[in-house]
Parts: C-alpha cells; sequence; structure tokens
C-alpha cells in the first residue's frame, strides 16, 4: 500500500454511507465501547452526535474515503495530561499496516495540537494480539495487565494497558 493514499481528517456527514460499510462490521467492533451500526439512519445519528463533535476524532481514508478511525480523548482538570486512544480500520484492509500507519501519523501530531497532552494509553483485550501487535510497532510500551478494568460488549474483561509519552520516540 502506497502511504501517500493514506491521510487523516475530520468526519462529515457525507462519510456516511464509508462509515457504515466498516462500523456495521461485527468483527471491527468486536473490540471497540461502541456497537455495532446497523443501519444509515444510525450511522448518520452517529457521525452528528459522537464522530463530529469529538474533541479529536479522525477518519483514517484511503484516497479520501473513510476505512477506519483513530480517536484520541484528553482526560480533564488534573488529569488534562494523559488520552486515551482508541482505533479500528475495515476488515476488508486488516494486515496491510494501516492501523500501524495511521497511529504513527495520529501519535506524531497529537501532542502538538492538543495543550498539556503528555501521555496517551491503550487498553486491549488479552485475545486482541493484532492489536497489541499495532501498539508494539508504533513504540508504545506495554505497562501491565488491568485485572478486571472494564465492560466490552456486556463482559467486565481484563486489559492489557500501553502508553506512549510526548517525550517517547515512534518505531
Ligand atoms: C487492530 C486493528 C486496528 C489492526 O489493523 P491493521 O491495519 O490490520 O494493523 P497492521 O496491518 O498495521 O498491523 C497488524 C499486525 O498484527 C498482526 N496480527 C494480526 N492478527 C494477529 C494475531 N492473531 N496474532 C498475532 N499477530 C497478529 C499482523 O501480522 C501485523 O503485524 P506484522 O506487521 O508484524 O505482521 C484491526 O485488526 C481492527 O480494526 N480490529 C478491530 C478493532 C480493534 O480491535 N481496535 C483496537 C481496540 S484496542
Amino acid at each position: 500500500m502506497d502511504p501517500s493514499r493514506i491521510s487523516l481528517r475530520p468526519y462529515n456527514l457525507s462519510d456516511v454511507d464509508d462509515f457504515l460499510l466498516w462500523a456495521s462490521d461485527d468483527r471491527v467492533t468486536r473490540y471497540l465501547r461502541w456497537d455495532t451500526i446497523t443501519s444509515r439512519e444510525e450511522a448518520l445519528a452517529y457521525l452528528e452526535m459522537v464522530a463530529i463533535p469529538h474533541p479529536w476524532r479522525r477518519s483514517i481514508c484511503l484516497d479520501d474515503r473513510s476505512i477506519g478511525y483513530i480517536s484520541i480523548k484528553p482526560e480533564s482538570g488534573d488529569d488534562r495530561c494523559r488520552a486515551h486512544i482508541g482505533y479500528a480500520v475495515a476488515a476488508e484492509y486488516w494486515g496491510h499496516g494501516m492501523a500501524t500507519l495511521a497511529l504513527k501519523m495520529a501519535v506524531s501530531k497529537v501532542f502538538d495540537e492538543i495543550p498539556d497532552l503528555v501521555r496517551l494509553h491503550a487498553l486491549v483485550e488479552l485475545e486482541n494480539k493484532a492489536s497489541q501487535r499495532v501498539l508494539e510497532k508504533v513504540g508504545f510500551v506495554k505497562e501491565g495487565l488491568l485485572r478486571k478494568y472494564g465492560f466490552c460488549k456486556g463482559e467486565i474483561r481484563d486489559m492489557f494497558v500501553y502508553s506512549f509519552l510526548s517525550t517517547d520516540k515512534l518505531l
């Protein structure tokens, strides 16, 4: 895949059909905190109420068409130094380095774009090996296992926590 075909940009409502293609796929949403989107109306409402107003959510685009997302959500107050990162890529593009490239693009910009941000962290289910590998390829550090940390798809799960600091180097 030619990396120049990949870009990150904010969502528009006109992304709805491309967004629905992968947001309606249970394989993609399996490890995400949001449920599979089942209709065009739901996809439009999600873009309008969640994706577009989000403080830092970008569409991962291939030739400017949405094939995934990255969101970086900063905490507030005394926790504003840290932000949670989440991401997904349409299943038909898995294994082509898309997520790794997109994360590197996001990480290289976000510390300049969000004042006070020093730490990004990701929470990953134990069996989500592809996501763990992506984080390792980007340069995130595996800090440990958080036991029974949070709900995912109705079940309380153990999760690995990975972090990347503003002073860390991308691989
Ligand atoms: C995780 C996800 C974003 C990865 O996207 P991607 O574009 O395929 O990622 P990349 O191609 O950049 O890298 C994937 C790596 O995982 C590896 N991998 C994939 N499945 C694997 C498995 N079952 N065991 C071990 N490694 C695996 C690939 O071989 C590749 O590593 P390599 O380059 O060393 O060969 C994608 O699978 C996805 O959208 N999953 C559903 C949503 C999700 O889990 N999001 C993360 C929540 S924490």
